[in-house]
């Protein structure tokens, strides 16, 4: 097997920056030898060209080459609704998300739907994602379907409700397993999906469809559990309505025996300390969704707080109530709100990196990828802006590689991505 040496400005964050000093590792002119998909060397381009004279090179000097971003909490049927801007959750449910969810019965159409969120994902440079699939069985099957075909690393399953929706939206807790085993035989572990255990919220969730769910996690371990929490402060007191005896939203799904390891909920925005607390001890991931957050005014993270109880944090996009793709963004609408927020977080690029990274990589529980550390594979995604536009001049005038990744966080967009693989594979490349 030919290897081949990568050539970039490349920057990684193996460590937890929030954890660990200098945990931003940056090669100005760095090389990478990538065999079999696998990154086998890194360090400065001169040494790994001295060890491997034969190596084909691949120039991509002039860009930033970052490790694949990892978006953990996406939604497939949401791609053609993205921009319903100015409603509140529950409303924008109604009357954006839903309708659109329901057409997902068509699988002619759920396929089309799968195309253009899967060229979303890698036009943006998503390597890897936790995708909320759809309600519909056929749906999901046609994602994995068009997932394995374009290399993405897919974790989805089939989302599951039986109230407070729409009917055609509704399964009954013997469906939701039936179809869950199913799809979890036919797609969990093969080549690079992965199944995740998916129902809706709580809202929209039965405790007989909890313990559906839990009966797939405990038959199938290894099944990864994603959700939401805590998102909108009038969806909590529906939960809270609806579960009298729960002692808040997280012990909906505790108590139901969902929340470990494997177990990511999005939102969290509005968090009690004996949440954080379980969370923390049980090691379940907050997906911070922070350009949703604002678009649908469910209020400001409190990141400081997660942090100090020890609960790990990833990053979310959560299309479409999030505004795009681009996990760029996603940072830069992190740091404002951190900014702007009483008691926020200063977030410096290597958070932001790590964030749209190696987090989401921890919180799948996927040590290949992440970072550009031997033995992991070579996801990646080349950030090369057009010559001509500001992010290029910051390129090439940027005192440092650092202050290049703040403004590809601060400007960087989709049209700034010309290349992604993915285990070696080129996944993307402009044209
Ligand atoms: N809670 C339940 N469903 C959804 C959804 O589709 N988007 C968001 N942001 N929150 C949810
Ligand atoms: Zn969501």
């Amino acid at each position: 097997m030919t290897a081949t040496l990568y050539r970039a400005t490349f920057l990684h964050t193996p460590e937890n920056p929030f954890t660990h000093a200098e945990a931003l590792h940056a090669e100005s002119d760095g090389g990478l030898l990538v065999e079999g998909g696998v990154i086998r060397a890194r360090g400065a381009f001169a040494d790994l060209r001295a060890a491997h004279p034969d190596a084909p090179v691949t120039d991509l000097r002039g860009g930033l080459l970052l490790p694949g971003f990892v978006d953990t909490h996406v939604h497939l049927p949401q791609v053609r609704v993205i921009g319903g801007l100015g409603l509140p959750l529950l409303d924008w449910l109604d009357q954006c998300a839903l309708p659109e969810e329901a057409r997902m019965a068509d699988v002619a159409y759920a396929r089309g739907v799968a195309r253009d969120f899967i060229g979303g994902l890698l036009g943006a440079g998503t390597t890897t994602a936790l995708v909320f699939g759809s309600h519909f069985a056929g749906a999901v099957d046609a994602f994995f379907e068009e997932a394995a075909q374009a290399g993405l690393r897919a974790v989805t399953g089939l989302v599951v409700s039986d109230r407070l929706l729409r009917d055609e939206l509704h399964t009954t807790p013997e469906r939701a397993y039936a179809e869950g085993k199913a799809l979890i035989e036919r797609w969990h572990e093969v080549g690079r999906a992965l199944y995740a255990v998916t129902p809706r919220f709580s809202l929209s969730a039965s405790e007989g469809i909890l313990d559906a769910c839990a009966a797939l996690m405990r038959e199938h371990p290894g099944v990864r559990f994603t959700s939401h929490i805590n998102e909108n402060t009038r969806e909590i007191e529906v939960v809270r309505e609806l579960f009298p005896g729960a002692r808040d939203y997280l012990d909906t799904y505790e108590r139901a025996g969902l929340i470990g390891r494997h177990s990511v909920l999005a939102h969290n925005v509005h968090p009690s300390d004996r949440e954080l607390g379980v969370m923390a001890a049980a090691r379940c991931t907050a997906a911070h969704c922070p350009c949703s957050n604002s678009a649908l005014g469910s209020g400001f993270f409190p990141l400081r707080r997660h942090l100090d109880a020890g609960v790990p944090v990833s990053l979310g996009s959560d299309v479409g109530g999030g505004t795009g793709f681009s996990l760029l963004k996603e940072g830069l609408q992190a740091h404002f709100m951190q900014n702007l927020m009483p008691g926020g977080v200063p977030l410096s690029p290597a958070h932001l990196l790590y964030l749209a990274t190696k987090a989401g990589a921890d919180a799948l529980d996927l040590p290949e990828v992440g970072a550009f550390e031997p033995g992991q594979q070579f996801d990646a995604v080349h950030l090369a802006p057009a010559p001509g536009t500001p992010l290029d001049a910051v390129f090439r005038h940027a005192a440092s590689p650092e202050r290049a990744l703040a403004a590809a966080f601060a400007t960087g967009t989709p049209g700034d991505v010309a290349r992604v693989w993915i285990g070696g594979e080129p996944a993307l490349t402009r044209a």
